[in-house]
């Protein structure tokens, strides 16, 4: 693929808010059935993995596959980047082989070096600044609940200002609900992130949880401890008491509420089981949802408008 045609997507802001709203669009069709078949036949992405993951990796590999393509999963013990391989040689070998990388690591620098070597489009599978296809995922979820309109849906994020944080304020700026953050001191968001944010839409940062959630439709959390963070657990688990998701909280939010994560939850610690496995959770629709939402990214930017890679090309 020509590099002048080929597009990334290394955080929201990569997508248009047209762009953004057809794609959810796409995602509800895929997920009717009504859209679909095999778009993608003779396409492969390889999938970088630095980090664990069960959604992120089985939602690309059976989203390839149910569009006629092909996942290749590669990790540090299984490749030679484990080894030291740098990140520009890989992007010009794996460019030679697939129409696309998905990668998963920990410095969103990586990403972007990655996608300045690569002759194919590069996703963000998740960074430590931010997890785009996490909020595909979630947007999605929140059209089906209340349709393509969401200026009219304020969401309360709790706990960790962290990468699902920085997406969901990217996700205000773009569609322009309000976005209101309870966050502990000293784990608040990146400070540009929420000024970016705050020229296009209203954001509300507070300590104060009840705050957050009082009238939101959407009331959402993450893990207190990020991968790469495990050694900070202890600390955590202390700063982050009285930022639980509990049902008390649920119910200062609007009668039609719901609760969003992306999982893997810590049932008692960010979340009271009370409310994932409540009335109002949809974290199991959203989980379904990274793959139809998937499946819409990979086609706007591996799909027919760009050739399947040669398989004569060579990969130096
Ligand atoms: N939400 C999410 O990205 O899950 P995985 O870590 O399992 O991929
Ligand atoms: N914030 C979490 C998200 C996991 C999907 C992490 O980075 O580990």
């Amino acid at each position: 693929m020509p590099e002048s045609t080929k597009r990334d997507f290394l955080t929201l802001h990569d997508l248009s808010r047209s762009e953004l709203l057809a794609l959810l669009e796409r995602g509800r069709r895929l997920k009717a059935g009504v859209d679909g078949g095999p778009l993608l036949a003779g396409r492969s992405l390889a999938m970088i993995f630095r980090k664990s993951s069960t959604r992120t990796r089985v939602s690309f590999e059976v989203g390839m596959a149910q569009l006629g393509g092909h996942g290749v999963f590669l990790s540090d013990t299984t490749s030679q980047m484990g080894r030291g391989e740098s990140v520009h040689d890989t992007a010009h070998v794996l460019s030679g082989y697939v129409d696309g990388i998905m990668i998963r690591t920990f410095e969103q620098e990586e990403v972007e070096t990655l996608a300045r070597h690569a002759r194919v489009p590069v996703i963000n599978g998740l960074t430590d600044r931010v997890h785009p296809c996490q909020l595909l995922a979630d947007l999605q979820t929140m059209t089906e609940e209340f349709g393509d309109d969401l200026s009219d849906c304020p969401v309360a994020w709790i706990g960790d200002g962290n990468n699902m944080a920085h997406s969901w304020l990217n996700a205000a700026a773009i569609l322009g609900f309000e976005l209101r953050i309870a966050c502990p001191e000293g784990y608040d968001p990146d400070p540009g992130i929420v000024e970016a944010a705050r020229r296009s839409t209203r954001v509300v940062l507070t300590r104060d949880p009840g705050e957050a959630a009082r009238g939101a439709r959407v009331v959402t959390t993450d893990v207190w401890a990020s991968m790469g963070q495990e050694e900070e657990a202890q600390a955590r688990m202390a700063a982050f008491a009285g930022f639980q998701v509990d049902e008390a909280l649920m119910a200062s939010a609007a009668d039609d509420a719901i609760f969003l994560h992306c999982l893997p939850a810590h049932r008692g610690e960010e979340v009271s089981a009370g409310v994932i496995d409540g009335h109002r959770s949809r974290v199991f629709q959203e989980a379904e949802n990274r793959l139809h939402a998937q499946k819409a990214l990979l086609l706007l930017l591996m799909g027919a408008a760009t050739p399947p890679s040669s398989t004569t090309e060579s990969p130096s």
